[in-house]
């Protein structure tokens, strides 16, 4: 029989989303006529914007066409779409990226897992707690950390806690970290970083010839323009960083699927001899062979974001979801709850209260509110006593979910 990789016999259960469903799905067979309202995984409830429809549906007619077909397209992406999010993105808010520098993908998701393969095995890695799952389940994976200890923390990864006293800001360390995940706003948390806090981290990796990887995918719903929405408007970035960045959270194509990365050419690691290696290089070596590109009518689809009209939309799509944030954190305030994130970011991390843990709070809503939302402690050891609320659904199901939550005695 062939021999599997057994890396993925150390991940701890399911991965989260999957195992929320698995649980939902349990409690919907035993009531089948329960509705449940679902405020747990961060998918965009709100129609595709009409421009984004509109510039695929003019993509799809001229690949009906001898002249406007289009076969393979560059694995790096269409030249007009990597254009467009090096001006708007990146070159409108002073930030030195050109189209050369941004990959197109299918997801944030997938290329903060593939990074890793143009990444050496040896490297210490460092995630914050609570963190986006993926992050260290793609390190299991490519078997980069040892089994997991009690906690569900894996050996070999150094955890950086983040919480209330810290005010959910990792210290910086004071040793020597090779790669560092970053996430701002955060998942989970919610909670942003400010430039000062950022241009810390910056200048501890360049002294440390360390990597950041900063995923960036819910920069849109950033409010104040005083907050960074990019690791590359902080000085030196672009010698120590790499940005993951999504069409889904903002332009709702979490069903559609296009996201890019950024990776600097002034960006360098080292190989085992020591010697200076180019990691864009690498990347678009990789991206070429593994990768074919995102579809040429779903780009379209993307460059339509930075139309006027499309800005337009996105705008009312984040007003939107930020609205439905501000009424969950005002009504578990009302409610008593301790809440932190909602204010830049689509998610409310919010603290169970005493006694109760984060799995043990989700059963409590499921069945007594018949609301979904994420365990804090399926982000990580220090997410225990803590739960995720999601701003992703109707304002209808937030209100409704809302005021059923504010009934449940505790
Ligand atoms: C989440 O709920 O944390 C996100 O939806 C996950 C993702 O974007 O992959």
């Amino acid at each position: 029989m062939v021999q599997v990789n057994c890396n993925y016999l150390k991940l701890k259960a399911g991965y989260l989303f999957p195992e929320i469903a698995r649980r939902v799905k349990g409690f919907t067979s035993a009531n089948p006529s329960v509705e449940l309202i679902r405020l747990g995984i961060g998918d965009v409830t709100e129609p595709l914007p009409k421009t984004c429809r509109d510039a695929m549906k003019k993509a799809i007619e001229e690949m009906g066409t001898l002249e406007g077909f289009h076969g393979y397209g560059p694995e790096q992406g269409y030249r007009w779409l990597r254009e467009s999010i090096a001006i708007n993105d990146y070159q409108e808010r002073g930030c030195e990226i050109n189209a050369d520098e941004i990959f197109v993908s299918d997801g944030s998701k997938c290329d903060s897992s593939n990074i890793l393969d143009v990444l050496g095995d040896r490297n210490k890695v460092a995630v914050t707690d609570p963190v986006y799952p993926v992050y260290v389940d793609s390190n299991v994976m490519a078997g980069r950390t040892g089994e997991a200890g009690d906690v569900g923390q894996y050996e070999g990864l150094e955890y950086l806690a983040i919480n209330e006293q810290n005010n959910f800001q990792a210290e910086i360390p004071d040793h020597h970290v090779d790669l560092i995940y970053l996430c701002f706003p955060n998942n989970p948390t919610g909670a942003v970083a400010t430039k000062e806090y950022l241009q810390r981290w910056v200048d501890y990796a360049n002294q440390n010839e360390s990597l950041i990887l900063f995923d960036a995918a819910y920069e849109a719903f950033i409010r104040s323009n005083h907050l960074p929405r990019s690791i590359f408007e902080i000085n030196g970035a672009r010698e120590c960083a790499i940005e993951f960045r999504s069409f889904s959270k903002n332009a709702g194509f979490t069903g559609t699927r296009c996201a890019f990365t950024v990776v600097p050419k002034t960006l360098y690691g080292r190989s085992v001899d020591g010697e200076k290696v180019q990691i864009w290089n690498l990347w678009n070596r990789r991206q070429s062979t593994k990768f074919n590109g995102v579809s040429y009518i779903v780009q379209r689809g993307a460059e339509a974001t930075y139309s006027v009209e499309g800005k337009k939309e996105i705008s009312g799509l984040i007003d939107f979801y930020m609205e439905n944030a501000a009424i969950i954190r005002q009504q578990l305030l009302h409610a008593g709850f301790q809440v932190y994130g909602g204010e830049h970011a689509p998610y409310v991390w919010l603290k169970t209260p005493d006694g109760i843990d984060s799995w043990g709070f989700f059963d409590q809503l499921l069945q007594k509110a018949k609301v979904v939302g994420t365990p804090g402690s399926g982000f990580g050891a220090a997410g225990e006593g803590y739960f995720r609320l999601s701003a992703f659904n109707s304002r209808e199901n937030v209100e409704k979910a809302m005021r059923l939550i504010s009934k449940i005695k505790f």
